[in-house]
């Protein structure tokens, strides 16, 4: 079967959009469904192209038990929206910013993270943490809309 292949995006690749990549890997694999699934992050801008997530981020996934082997920072490409069945934007910036790389111009993969969060949060943005250095609310936010996208996909694709 084809694995389902699910992108995350901020805006710069290192604080949020790393962490939901971890996030979402480990729940995916306590779940014992890692074949099923290819999961990855990017950045709309390329500012940190190579590097590692900000040390918040290692800092907060290190302290959760969630590995961060393999995070490097990438930027998006138009073709991701094709290639990628989820592509999850952590606020509406980056959902607006999916939908102009869109050939057509509004991508109906472009979505964001928390429409899958219960519903006390649902459609909110994941605020980034780059000059607040508030790291563990965006892991709190992070890892419930991560449990309702799994949630989701695992009832739609029945699996
Ligand atoms: P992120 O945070 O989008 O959550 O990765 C940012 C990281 C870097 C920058 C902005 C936001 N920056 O301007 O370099």
């Amino acid at each position: 079967m084809k694995p389902l292949r699910v992108l995350f995006v901020c805006l710069g690749n290192i604080c949020r959009s790393p962490m939901a990549e971890g996030v979402f890997r480990h729940l995916v694999k306590e779940a014992g469904l890692e074949g099923r699934f290819e999961i990855d992050s990017a950045g709309i801008g390329g500012w940190h192209v190579g590097e590692p997530p900000h040390h918040g981020t290692r800092r907060m996934l290190a302290e959760k038990g969630v590995d961060a082997t393999g995070l490097v920072c990438r930027q998006i490409r138009p073709a991701d929206l094709d290639q990628f069945d989820y592509v999850v934007g952590m606020d509406r910036e980056n959902v607006a910013a999916l939908h102009r790389l869109h050939l057509e111009g509004k991508s109906p993969k472009a979505c964001l993270l928390l429409e899958y969060a219960g519903e006390e949060r649902r459609g909110q943005e994941v605020p980034d943490p780059y000059y607040t250095g508030r790291f563990a609310e965006v892991y709190d936010l992070v890892l419930e809309g991560c449990r309702g996208l799994l949630a989701q996909i695992r009832a739609q694709e029945n699996f």
